[in-house]
């Protein structure tokens, strides 16, 4: 069966090179987050908080604050994921996280969600973007126009036959 949607999430890859040069209009990266806000959340919580950094200085801050995210220096870029402490707060901001990356995939735009939560550098990065310590960084996420041509490809993934089960495990 063919969809547009299922097609497009298939082809959502996680892009580290971005073309120089060419930045990210402020209303795309609101039509972005606002993408995040419609992520379905425990008890209706909606604990997020997201901050739009786009100046060079910051993301290079940024990128070296990171242990997997030097790349973040060249993104034309970076939404930062934030949550209020809640019981299910990594679940709510991975899912607006997710829905990000999508929302920027559909728009051409590449992403690569870099780790925040369980991670040292997360009280760093929250001093860098002053962030009140209640306030936990669940993502990091570097946006760009992609560098090389055909990034969004459907790539291999564990097969089907691998992982589904059906009816008992
Ligand atoms: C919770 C989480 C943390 C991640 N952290 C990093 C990271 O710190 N640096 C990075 O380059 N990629 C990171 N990634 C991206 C994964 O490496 C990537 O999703 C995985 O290799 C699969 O590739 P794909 O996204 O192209 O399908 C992270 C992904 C998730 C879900």
């Amino acid at each position: 069966m063919k969809n547009k949607l299922i097609e497009m999430l298939k082809k959502r890859r996680s892009i580290r090179l971005y073309t120089p040069n060419k930045p990210i209009k402020t209303d795309v990266l609101k039509t972005i987050v606002d993408a995040g806000r419609y992520a379905p959340t425990a008890r209706g919580d909606e604990p997020w908080e997201f901050i739009i950094v786009k100046k060079k200085a910051m993301l290079e801050k940024l990128a070296n604050l990171t242990d997997h995210g030097k790349f973040i220096k060249d993104a034309g870029a970076l939404i930062a994921v934030y949550s209020r402490e809640t019981k299910y707060y990594l679940e709510d901001c991975s899912a607006a996280t997710q829905n990000i990356l999508l929302a920027a995939s559909a728009l051409g735009i590449g992403t690569c969600w870099v780790a925040g939560d369980k991670k040292k550098y997360c009280q760093k990065i929250s001093i860098a973007l002053k962030t009140p310590s209640k306030f936990k960084l669940v993502s990091l996420i570097s946006l760009g126009y992609p560098k090389r041509k055909n990034e969004f490809k459907v790539i291999q993934k564990r097969p089907m036959k691998e992982i589904l089960h059906t009816e008992k495990f």
